[in-house]
């Protein structure tokens, strides 16, 4: 088994898919940006030969290079679990005859009118929504949805450039921020919880499920500095309420013609308990979602990933034992951490609960929590109730601080 990994070291855990795809036995070639001699002494055991290329979110120029260098080689398969990526390696297995998902599959997940689209054709419930270009047609848009609304960047991620919208006052204002965005979705606000729906699929068939909460939504971790975002998975998937969510992925699935590989949803569920999709990726999720499922499981997923990827087969035994909760912290104060409070005391409370602390220590700069979720590091733990789990959650939001000058 020949595979072409794209990225194998950013972000950084793309070096344990790598590490994955070794282990179940397939010969690595990789194409990334970083230098040859800049990549992870960690990751280079598991790439049997490296592309270095000058851009690689530039699509022609990564296919016309690794059409070069691999010319004459069998690639088996072409993989990427980066959202920037997914389109390019669709592409060129395309070019080259590799098996796996089209582009036009690919686009499904990628495009969030289109997968919009395609979920309500096949009768799932979806936000109202229009894919909107200027001002006008936004302006448009909004007298047909209504206030509350949603504008978003088509191809956006992390909440970037997403912005809720009461009135046709706030309208003009957020008009204004949004003109570097050429293509958005204007769509209608869902009231409610929002969850993940994840999976490892074989052929568009779960092999693995999982379900995260969010606390509190995407869009205000996003936007309000002094939160900690809180991210739980959760243990008991049978419980009624999680049904029509857990029902809904299964058919999006379907309906956008996944194949092989990880899948990350978000939904709503709204105060009558009604099921409402959000968004779609055919990757895995980020911000170590991967890693609090393998606590959740106790499994390796980035492993079986790898050998549902080049066998289409899941070995493992996958039992749900804990709700696996990840807490950001972000510091007071802008520069360098200088303390953290809290977190001996935290630590002894929560016991054996506790799975990793990789808070930034005294001494690092502070990480820009706008760019990434991952803000100034994270606490985890694990526990099989969900109600201790989420006091657990609280008390590190609320009791650990960090402070930076
Ligand atoms: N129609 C909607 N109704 C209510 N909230 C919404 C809606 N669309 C988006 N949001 C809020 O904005 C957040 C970001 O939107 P979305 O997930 O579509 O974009 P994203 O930038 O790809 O997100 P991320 O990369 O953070 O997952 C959502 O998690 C949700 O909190
Ligand atoms: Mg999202």
């Amino acid at each position: 088994m020949r595979v072409l990994f794209l990225s194998p070291a950013y972000p950084p855990e793309m070096i344990d898919y790598t590490r994955g795809l070794a282990e179940v036995g397939a010969t690595v070639f990789a194409v990334g940006d970083t230098p040859r001699a800049a990549l992870p002494a960690r990751v280079k055991p598991y790439i049997h030969d490296y592309m270095q290329v000058p851009r690689i979110m530039d699509e022609d120029d990564v296919i016309a290079r690794a059409t070069r260098w691999l010319r004459g080689k069998t690639i088996d398969r072409v993989l990427s679990n980066w959202e920037p990526l997914v389109i390019l390696a669709a592409r060129i297995r395309e070019r080259w005859g590799v098996p796996g998902m089209s582009v036009d599959a690919v686009t499904g997940f990628r495009d969030k009118q289109l997968m919009k689209e395609r979920v309500a054709a096949a009768g799932l419930r979806v936000p109202r929504s229009r894919r909107v270009f200027t001002e006008r047609d936004t302006r448009a848009a909004a007298e047909e949805i209504g206030f509350p609304l949603i504008i978003k960047p088509i191809a956006g991620a992390g909440s970037a450039d997403t912005y809720k919208v009461e009135s046709r006052a706030e309208l003009d204002a957020t008009l204004v921020k949004m003109r570097n965005v050429g293509e958005a979705s204007c769509e209608e606000f869902i009231e409610g919880e929002e969850y993940t729906y994840d999976t490892l699929s074989i052929g568009g068939t779960p092999a693995y499920e999982n379900i995260a909460r969010y606390l509190p939504k995407p869009l205000e971790m996003r936007s309000v500095e002094r939160v900690s975002p809180i991210i739980i998975t959760v243990r008991d998937m049978s419980q009624p309420r999680l049904r029509g969510g857990i029902e809904l992925g299964r058919r999006v699935l379907k309906a956008l013609g996944m194949g092989d590989g990880f899948t990350h949803m978000e939904w709503f569920l709204t105060p009558k308990g009604e099921a409402v999709f959000g968004e779609i990726g055919c990757r895995p999720g980020g911000a170590h979602l991967v890693d609090q499922m393998n606590y959740t499981s106790d499994i390796d997923l980035f492993r079986e990933w790898a050998r549902v990827a080049c066998f289409q087969q899941f070995r493992a035994t996958a039992p749900r034992k804990y709700n696996a909760s990840i807490i950001f912290k972000r510091a007071q104060g802008e520069g360098t951490i200088t303390r953290i409070e809290g977190l001996e005391e935290w630590v002894s409370a929560c016991g054996d609960a506790v799975v990793e602390d990789r808070l930034l220590r005294p001494g690092t700069p502070r990480r820009n929590w706008k760019h990434t979720l991952l803000s100034d590091g994270h606490v985890l733990v694990r526990h099989p109730d969900w109600n201790e789990t989420h006091r657990m959650s609280v008390a590190a939001a609320q009791n650990i601080q960090m402070f930076a000058e």
